[in-house]
């Protein structure tokens, strides 16, 4: 048999060729890839795939699509005055510069100007979309949502006269976008296929551990898959990190290494796993909490040596065991009380509420690193599972 290194088998950076599961989408009761597959066939339809980060949304079309059929691009690839069409030609290695002169999209301060344009324009769009039909090429936007607000609607626009004239494209975006210019778009109503990607179950993430050892000889058990199924919090990429990592302590590439996993590695490979992740500032923020303006906050106490406000306290909780992707309000509070059982205070409900919608209005305003939680409807959403998982390994 042939010997593969561990970093060939477990990619948590790119396609894994060795691990890569198939997954059952619930709505259908059916694979996803058959799903995509599906949608690929249906001639004037436009394919939508939403889904949280890292799920899996690239890798699935890199599994049903040929390499060579595939063009991929990223909505981060359009500025504002980038042609649609132009940056598509160039990606594929057409050279239509000639016919095409200086464009003009959606002037409109120049309207005559921008219908003279708009001829050229067309010609070099249906340019664009013979080579892909005739060559049977897919393009496949990801990260549709980098794209300005206004070059998406652009884009929407396009597609839209495109997938008439049988062109294949899919849209790959996050979900929950009330900006989303193409399932909120009634020009294309009717003319979609959808594919909603959800969280991976810790049954779907096992199979990463067990195919991937499996592959390089070594013996998992069910009880260890599922321990570090549990830690990698629905996501397939933390799966295969953590797996890698595992490899690297227990040194499985060398030739006279141990050949069964190791539960007593486990907590150390999580911890290994966290040097990929920075997530400190983020925390700091959060433990910091509002500006407190000079008032002093009511500490609990902890045990001996530990002694936190209720902002620290609330992040304390959330790294808790087990861990959760969603927590209620009653959970969180049982959790806090756990923690202060040493602490003469309690903390109400309120108060702890109150706290949370601080954090949440905190948080809105960060970068998108900050987005980490979502509080509403008393309960806690963890958007991010690295970040769940750096609160509980990482040093911060
Ligand atoms: N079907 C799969 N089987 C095994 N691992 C997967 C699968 N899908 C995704 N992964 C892992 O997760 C990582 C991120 O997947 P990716 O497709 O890039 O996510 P997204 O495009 O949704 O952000 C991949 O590099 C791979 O390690
Ligand atoms: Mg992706």
């Amino acid at each position: 048999m042939e010997r593969v290194l561990s970093e060939q088998v477990f990619k948590p950076g790119s396609f894994p060729e060795y691990t890569y599961v198939s997954r059952i989408s619930p709505e259908l009761k059916v694979e996803y890839e058959i799903r995509l597959k599906q949608a690929l066939k249906i001639a004037g339809c436009l394919t939508s795939i939403i889904g949280p980060s890292k799920m899996g949304k690239t890798v699935l079309c890199e599994k049903v699509i040929d390499l060579d059929k595939l063009v991929e691009v990223s909505g981060g690839d359009f500025t504002t005055n980038a042609d649609f069409w132009k940056v598509l030609a160039v990606k594929v290695g057409l050279s239509i510069e000639g016919e095409y002169g200086e464009y003009q999209q959606y002037d409109s301060n120049s309207r005559k100007k921008q219908l003279n344009k708009t001829e050229k324009f067309i010609i070099s769009k249906d340019i664009v979309i013979n080579y892909f039909k005739e060559n049977g090429l897919v393009l496949v936007i990801d990260d549709f949502h980098y794209a300005p607000e206004e070059v998406q609607v652009y884009i929407a626009q396009q597609l839209k006269d495109a997938i008439r004239k049988e062109f294949k494209a899919i849209v790959i975006t996050l979900p929950h976008r009330a900006d989303d210019a193409i399932r909120k778009n009634a020009d294309l109503t009717g003319r979609l296929s959808l594919i909603n990607i959800e969280p991976w179950d810790k049954g779907e993430l096992k199979q990463i551990a067990i195919k991937g050892f499996n592959k390089l000889n070594v013996n998992i058990t069910d009880d260890i898959a599922l321990k570090v199924a549990t830690e990698s919090l629905t996501s397939p990429q933390l799966m295969q990190y953590i797996c890698l990592s595992l490899c690297t302590l227990l040194g499985i590439d060398d030739e006279s290494s141990q050949k069964e996993i190791d539960e007593t590695r486990l907590e150390d490979s999580y911890r290994f796993t966290t040097i990929n992740f920075e997530y400190k500032d983020v925390i700091k923020v959060l433990k910091e909490g509002p500006n407190p303006r000079g008032k002093p906050r009511k500490i609990y106490n902890i045990n001996e040596n530990e002694a936190l406000d209720v902002y620290g306290l609330i992040i304390k909780a959330l790294a808790e065991n087990p861990p959760l992707v969603g927590l209620s309000l009653d959970e969180l509070i049982n959790r806090i009380d756990r923690l202060t059982k040493a602490s003469k205070e309690k903390l109400d409900k309120k108060k702890v509420k109150d706290s949370l919608n601080q954090l949440q209005s905190i948080i809105k305003e960060k970068e998108a690193i900050y987005q980490v939680f979502e509080w509403k409807d008393n309960m806690l959403y963890i958007l991010d599972p690295l970040f769940l998982f750096y609160l509980r390994w990482g040093v911060h």
